[in-house]
């Protein structure tokens, strides 16, 4: 087994945890996430969530986690297996009140609940869910092993975790589009639209950062998962994970 380190990257340049940075950068950005989201994926991020949906669809999950929540987009999405329940939480405020409010408008907070909450200290049981969906949130966990032994913990035995991480092509051209892309594009346009470069820039950086494939599956088995793997999807932008308890 192959271990690294993962370098932890912070989004703004002050002393203060990476925790702390983090939620006032997802604060800060939270009215144009989705926006900003959908336009800079050309909305292939909504189909990645659907295909780590229907991973854990088979085994008709009832009670799901869908950590690092931000607007809910995951757990609407998890909604299209008919769970009982959909628990989204997340540091960000400002991010669950937008998902709140989607909620309202899909008539889904009956099935949907969204819980202001640290991955590294959830207050629920060990063994509580059947089900966990992370999408594009480990990356930017403070402590990468205690988040996830921490949803290792409260994960029933038998249940699955499908986590969603963008990444770069192996393909050396789509790497070179990628990477321009990633370090040019999104940051001008997180400037002019969410007005926070340091946000857009912390994406690439942090990316770059984030152990690749093989290698965060050897982080998942350290932490107690089995039967991980990866799978690559659009030419790699984006690498989907999943693990068993
Ligand atoms: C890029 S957004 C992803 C939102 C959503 N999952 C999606 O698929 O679009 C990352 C989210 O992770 C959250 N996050 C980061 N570290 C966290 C932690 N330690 N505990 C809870 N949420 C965290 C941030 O607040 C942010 O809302």
């Amino acid at each position: 087994m192959t271990t690294q380190k993962v370098e932890n990257i912070k989004p703004y340049e002050s002393n203060s945890e990476k925790k702390v940075q983090i939620e006032r950068m997802f604060d800060n950005i939270a009215g144009q996430y989705d926006f900003l989201n959908h336009f800079l994926t050309a909305g292939i991020d909504i189909l990645w969530r659907k295909k780590a949906i229907q991973y854990i669809g088979l085994r008709k999950p009832q009670i799901i986690l869908d950590m690092a929540t931000g607007t809910g987009d995951f757990a609407f999405e998890a909604l299209a297996i008919h769970p009982k329940k959909v628990i989204g939480v997340d540091l960000s405020q400002n991010m669950l009140n937008v998902g709140i409010e989607k909620s309202k408008q899909k008539n889904t907070t009956e099935q949907i609940e969204f819980v202001k909450g640290d991955s590294e200290a959830l207050e629920y049981d060990t063994n509580y869910f059947d089900a966990i969906t992370v999408g594009f949130g480990v990356r930017n966990f403070e402590h990468l092993e205690n988040g996830l032994s921490e949803l290792y913990r409260v994960l029933k035995p038998g249940g699955e975790i499908v986590i969603l991480e963008p990444s770069f092509p192996k393909n050396p051209i789509l790497r070179f589009l990628f990477t321009i892309h990633f370090r040019y594009i999104t940051p001008f346009f997180g400037k002019l639209f969410a007005k926070d470069h340091s946000a857009y820039s912390y994406l690439p950086n942090s990316v770059a950062a984030f152990p690749e494939g093989q290698h965060f599956c050897d982080v998942l088995t350290q932490v107690g998962f089995k039967n991980t793997k990866f799978k690559s999807l659009t030419f790699g932008i984006c690498t989907l994970f999943i693990g068993e308890k």
